[in-house]
């Protein structure tokens, strides 16, 4: 099956007074379809841009599709899985399936600094006292490395296969000396 992404746009994440940058990817294949599993809301919205912004102010959204208004979806559903070509569906003219969800095959080298974040307890494991570089380099070469938690004054390093995406409860800014990296997406 051949999968066609493309890169749509970033949308603003907030939260405590944070700023996230998130890129939603469409999923060509997915098109025309509106699903039933997983939703989570169902508004109207004006925008692609608009509905993934819905999307990233609800928690535990994942994936939405916007539809054309001239349809007669509502035209903007959020869901908390990633679909795939088993999920139910309905036919839906004008409908494009995003998701916030990286593929491993897209994942940059690059990370992306949220200062005083980390996610909690949610670790692939612990790199014993590395520089930034090291652990950074640490989750490079780990296929299901999303992010890493750094404490630069302990030195601690955590290497996890989540972003706060995935675990929205989690997620925490201040209090603490970690920052959070996240790999870049394309
Ligand atoms: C949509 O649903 C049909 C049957 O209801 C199924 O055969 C098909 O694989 C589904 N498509 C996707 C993209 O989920």
């Amino acid at each position: 099956m051949v999968r066609e992404i493309l890169i749509v746009f970033a949308a603003l994440f907030c939260e405590a007074g944070e700023a996230r940058t998130e890129t939603a990817q469409k999923a060509v294949h997915l098109g025309n379809l509106i699903f039933t599993d997983d939703v989570l809301f169902t508004v109207s919205a004006r925008s692609a841009l608009q509905c993934a912004s819905q999307c990233l102010s609800v928690k535990g959204c994942l994936t939405f599709t916007y539809t054309q208004p001239s349809s007669q979806s509502t035209s903007c559903r959020g869901h908390t899985s990633v679909m795939t070509s088993d999920s139910t569906n309905q036919t839906a003219p004008g409908s494009s399936f995003y998701s916030f969800a990286c593929d491993s095959s897209n994942l940059q080298t690059e990370f992306v600094l949220y200062q005083n974040a980390r996610i909690r307890h949610t670790n692939l494991y612990v790199v014993n006292r590395p520089t930034l570089d090291e652990c950074q380099a640490a989750c490079i070469t780990e296929p299901q490395c999303r992010s890493v938690d750094y404490n630069p004054t302990t030195l601690h390093c955590n290497v996890q296969d989540v972003t706060p995406l995935d675990e929205p409860d989690k997620w925490q800014l201040g209090g603490h000396d970690y920052d959070y990296y996240q790999r870049a997406c394309a």
